[in-house]
């Protein structure tokens, strides 16, 4: 036998209110990243620098940057790494705020290929940097040595996002709909019974 739990509405309907008023803010206050990173493919001399960026409207929480080149295992150059500066093998990496930032100071072969970054800020995104290597042109007459260059046709940004906050939000207030429609809808038959 049900029994009705409501005594009164007033104090579900409170509850609710406050439910709504927590998931509302909770949506409001995510914003968004919106990140910007150097685009598509960049060509570098063997021996110049090469500097990549990213950057976004809130802070890094952290940064994964893993290298694909042809004929190569994947390599994870850098693994969640949160604010501050860090090196490795050449590759240096800096995350200062809502910036982060590659650089080689001496590119070789061994560096080229596609960096997929891992930004990690308020929410996730995804996105591939290309590094091609050109010989110097004023010298270098070694042909046995063979250049890697990456696929032709250009890299697009791919973009996951994330969104918890949203989702989570509109799940929780189907959920206390539903919820409060069948209890209203027990203590409704309970009555008239
Ligand atoms: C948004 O949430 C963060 C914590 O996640 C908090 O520090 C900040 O004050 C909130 N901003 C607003 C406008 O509520
Ligand atoms: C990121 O910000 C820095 C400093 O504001 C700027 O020098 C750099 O060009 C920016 N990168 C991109 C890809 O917009
Ligand atoms: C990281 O390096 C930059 C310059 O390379 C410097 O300005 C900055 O203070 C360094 N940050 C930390 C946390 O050491
Ligand atoms: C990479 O650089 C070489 C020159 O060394 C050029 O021929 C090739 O088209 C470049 N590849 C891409 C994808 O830009």
């Amino acid at each position: 036998m049900l029994t009705c739990p409501l005594v009164s509405t007033i104090p579900t309907l409170r509850l609710f209110g406050i439910l709504l008023l927590v998931v509302s803010l909770n949506a409001h206050n995510k914003s968004w990243d919106r990140p910007i990173c150097t685009e598509g493919i960049m060509s570098v001399l063997r021996g110049n620098p090469a500097v990549m960026t990213c950057n976004i409207s809130n802070a890094f929480t952290d940064v994964t940057i893993q290298l694909t080149a042809h004929g190569k295992e994947d390599r994870t150059i850098f693994k969640k790494k949160p604010q501050g500066n860090f090196s490795w093998s050449g590759w240096e990496l800096q995350v200062q705020g809502g910036q982060a930032q590659l650089v080689i100071k001496d590119t070789q072969d061994d560096h080229t290929g596609i960096y997929l970054w891992q930004l990690h800020g308020r929410q996730k995104y995804y996105r591939n940097i290309t590094l091609n290597i050109s010989e110097p042109s004023n010298e270098d007459k070694v042909t046995d040595r063979r250049l890697f260059t990456p696929s032709p046709d250009p890299v697009k940004s791919s973009l996951l996002e994330d969104k918890p906050g949203t989702l989570v939000g509109v799940i929780i207030v189907v959920l206390v709909l539903g919820v409060i429609g069948i209890i209203i809808f027990v203590c409704y038959r309970h009555r008239r019974s």
